[in-house]
């Protein structure tokens, strides 16, 4: 049997749908927000990248859950576009764009500042924007633009808003971290991308692992708040968030993907489930995985003095100061 002959067996054929049937189950999570019939009618909340990917079925949740909704994006034709489309599918006229490069700590500013004015309450933030594979670039504050738009901007942002949410609470803050954080280190001259290498998703690693440390620190200055905050793992999911990278690497990915990895939609599963779901009413500092359940993170995500002073590091690079 020649090589290619092999490789187009009926055996591989048949026994890669089964392998696919089998992992389609199995993400299948514990959880299903279409059963859940929690509402959120009166309350606020706050997407960052909800113009494409798991951001824009968070916000279509949220919307049909009958929420004021808004969405951070940082283009005005694609988030437009998305504020159409959730508004159709859900009904919901209370559903706005309101504009922020996450990678800017002055853009950030002043959408903050513009919420503030703006809004009355805000219950629910998620932190879900973020890229990976991208080339080195140094932002005009001075950080690399990957830790710049996945951890520093949506750092200062939440940080910005604090006062409001606690106003507001019961309020929940849910970042969208990555089963990636376990491959990151901690090296706080990533930040201003020093000691980088820019290859593959070995800079959104580091981020990711910033995102979990942080959300955990923030959980403990929260304690007694009545704001909660933790990290989630959507799953492998079929997205925008290779489109950074070489052709090969992201045709690979949607051949792989179109088999075994998740559809945005499931991907908002679990950020949907830590932002919404009765069960996880008080839940904090905990890091959640893409099938709902609650997972350790890695071991330097759980080191308390680690935390401390990389959330202060943050403060400090954030600030005006
Ligand atoms: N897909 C996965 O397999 C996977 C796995 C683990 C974790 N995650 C995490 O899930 C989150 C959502 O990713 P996704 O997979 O849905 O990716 P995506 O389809 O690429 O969506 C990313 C979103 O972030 C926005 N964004 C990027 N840079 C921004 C900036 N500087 N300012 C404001 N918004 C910005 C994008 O806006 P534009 O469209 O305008 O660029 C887009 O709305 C990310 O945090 C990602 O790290 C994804
Ligand atoms: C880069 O990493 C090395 C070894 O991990 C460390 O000694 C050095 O201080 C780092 N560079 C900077 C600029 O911090
Ligand atoms: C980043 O994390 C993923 C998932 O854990 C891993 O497969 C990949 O090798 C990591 N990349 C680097 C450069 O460590």
């Amino acid at each position: 049997m020649s090589w290619m002959g092999f490789l187009c067996h009926p055996v591989w054929a048949v026994s890669t749908a089964l392998l696919a049937v089998v992992v389609r189950l199995q993400r299948r999570g514990r959880w299903d927000p279409q059963a859940s019939d929690v509402q959120l009618k009166g309350k606020t909340a706050i997407v960052t990248g909800a113009n494409t990917g798991i951001g824009k079925f968070i916000a279509l949740d949220f919307a049909r859950r009958g929420a004021r909704v808004i969405l951070a994006c940082r283009s005005e034709a694609r988030g437009t576009g998305a504020l159409q489309e959730i508004r159709e599918k859900s009904g919901n006229s209370d559903v706005h764009l309101r504009l922020v490069d996450l990678s800017s700590l002055d853009s950030v500013r002043e959408f903050a500042k513009r919420i503030l004015e703006e809004e009355k309450a805000l219950h629910i933030l998620v932190n879900n924007a973020g890229v990976s594979g991208l080339p080195r670039q140094i932002t005009e504050d001075g950080f690399d633009v990957c830790f710049a738009t996945n951890h520093l901007g949506p750092f200062l942002l939440t940080n910005l808003l604090l006062d409001l949410m606690k106003r507001s609470s019961p309020a929940r803050i849910v970042t969208v971290s990555s089963v990636n954080h376990k491959k990151g280190r901690v090296d706080f001259a990533h930040f201003h991308g020093e000691n980088l290498t820019y290859y593959m998703d070995h800079v959104y690693n580091h981020t990711k692992l910033h995102n979990t440390i942080c959300t955990n620190e923030l959980a403990r200055r929260l304690q007694g708040t009545g704001v909660t905050a933790n990290s989630v793992h959507p799953g492998i999911v079929m997205t925008e968030v290779m489109r950074h990278y070489p052709l090969v690497i992201r045709c690979l990915f949607k051949l792989i993907g179109f088999f075994f990895f998740k559809s945005p939609e499931e991907g908002a599963v679990s950020p949907i489930y830590c932002a919404v779901a009765e069960e996880t009413e008080g839940i904090t500092g905990k890091y959640f995985d893409s099938d709902c359940s609650l997972a350790l993170p890695a071991p330097l995500a759980r080191d308390t003095a680690l935390a401390v002073k990389d959330f202060e590091i943050c403060e400090r690079l954030t600030s005006k100061l």
